[in-house]
């Protein structure tokens, strides 16, 4: 794979700076300047996308020439083989991405990415850096994003790669006439990174992991190849330096290789069923806490065989707050010493005229992002780098979008001097309770055990 090299980017400056999205962003920050000047910053490894938003008419959207049907896909959020295999549209797989984007508009380009967005978000709290792969194909837009990075969070993107013959990552984002929406997604450039080898000693590697030897903390999700991750924290776990794992981006396990070197593991309530194998909301759809401590204690386990029981994990439950799991957190200790390694913290209330949530794209993003830089640049307690990513995430679900609605860290600040709701998994649960979660986990086998049964 041939990179063309960083990009040399002529960024103006941010104030007054037009964006992709036609907005004039004010948002830069003296503070974050000052902060890097020392050099200290987050590092975001991941994702970067061109999110596309099209309204469909009579359900159909055009590739080619061609109306087609998307009734069939409405829903969903799949990669571009699988979308067009659910909508009934024969394709071979390797042309699957070609045919999607030939798909016929018109758009609305957003800036988006799961990557992206968390440095935007990290950016408004502490001098942050992301690196990921932009494609040639899509020049006028990469420009366009990357002005957008720096509006929204004075992000360095010198790092960042332009790949030839690929295009950036894309998320067509279908609105149906009743507001429902289909998305479907090409990885691009997200997908095509330098093979594991060039990343741990080649020159290819060599930027990446001179940006992890001078940050104070990795940032990784799952919209990239899993050998990205596995690399980027086998390198930060050499030199010292935390690694913080959004579980988001896909619904695959967590990979193997990337499990001993995970400092802070950060889903939310529905991933966190997913990667532990235990259903986390009671008969009400709601987070319920028994379980999701039975989720924790289970991925402590999966930890703990290969020398990691010392995983923090941080738990993100949409309106019903936050907790975090510290290192010395276990099933036992919780039973014995009555869970005191375990910090919770609630919602701020919404300012929306019927208080509740306009959007919540990007909530978690906005929240892990600003959570990295108060914790690991700001280096506040646990619990206040909690709180401040909750004023941040409830002021992202606010605002419609997603790397648009990250909020500056003025608006943080001021939501942080409002009183803030008692979590609603604060009450600690009856001690039978535990027990009986502690007692589920003893009575489950060892994968050994089971394989001689
Ligand atoms: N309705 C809400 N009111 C106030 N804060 C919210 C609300 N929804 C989300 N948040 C804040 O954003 C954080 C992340 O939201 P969550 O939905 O858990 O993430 P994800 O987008 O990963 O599902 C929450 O922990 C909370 O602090
Ligand atoms: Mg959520």
């Amino acid at each position: 794979m041939l990179l063309l090299g960083a990009i040399v980017l002529a960024l103006p400056a941010a104030a007054g700076l037009t964006t992709a999205l036609g907005l004039t962003a004010g948002a830069s920050r003296a503070r974050t300047a000052v902060m890097s000047m020392d050099g200290e910053r987050v590092l975001v490894v991941g994702s970067i996308n061109i999110d596309k938003f099209q309204r469909l008419e009579g359900g159909q959207a055009v590739f080619g020439k061609t109306p087609r049907s998307m009734l069939p896909v409405k829903g969903m959020t799949l990669p571009a083989a699988s979308f067009l295999a659910a909508a009934g549209l024969s394709c071979d797989a390797d042309d699957a991405e070609a045919m999607v984007l030939t798909m016929g508009g018109p758009f609305v380009e957003k800036t988006g990415g799961k990557g992206a967005n968390a440095a935007a978000a990290a950016g408004q709290t502490f001098a942050c850096e992301f690196i990921g792969n932009m494609g040639a194909v899509s020049v006028d837009a990469n420009a366009a994003m990357l002005a957008d990075l720096h509006a929204f969070g004075q992000v360095d993107v010198g790092r960042c790669s332009v790949l030839p013959d690929t295009a950036t990552g894309t998320a067509y984002i279908m609105k149906y006439e009743d507001n429902d929406n289909a998305i479907v997604l090409v990885g691009g450039a997200n997908h095509q990174w330098p093979d594991a080898a060039a990343l741990r000693s080649g020159a290819e590697g060599a930027d990446l992991r001179a940006a992890i030897d001078e940050s104070v903390c990795v940032m990784l999700q799952r919209e990239v190849p899993d050998h990205v991750n596995v690399v980027a924290a086998e390198y930060a776990h050499s030199v010292g330096v935390p690694v913080f794992v959004d579980v988001g981006g896909t619904d695959a396990p967590l990979d193997a290789a990337l499990v001993p070197y995970i400092t802070v593991l950060a889903p939310n309530e529905s991933e966190l069923a997913f990667i532990s194998g235990v259903e986390c909301t009671g008969a009400d759809g709601k987070p319920e806490m028994g379980a999701v401590r039975r989720a924790v204690a289970a991925l402590k386990e999966q930890f703990g065989a290969v020398g990691n029981a010392g995983v923090e994990v941080i738990v993100t439950m949409g309106g019903a707050g936050s907790v975090h799991f510290g290192a010395a957190w276990s099933a036992d200790s919780c039973m014995l010493e009555g869970c005191t390694h375990e910090v919770h913290v609630g919602c701020f209330p919404l300012s929306t005229p019927n208080a509740k949530p306009k959007d919540t794209t990007g909530a978690g993003d906005c929240f892990r992002g600003s959570y990295v830089g108060a914790r690991y640049g700001e280096r506040r307690s646990v619990r206040e780098s909690m709180r401040w990513a909750a004023a941040a995430g409830s002021l992202a679900v606010e605002t419609e979008g997603a790397m648009v609605s990250m909020p500056t860290h003025e608006a943080i600040a001021e939501r942080l001097t409002q009183p803030i709701c008692q979590p609603a998994t604060a009450s600690l649960p009856p001690l039978e309770e535990v027990e009986d979660a502690v007692r589920k986990i003893a009575l489950q086998p060892k994968p050994a055990e089971s394989q001689q049964q």
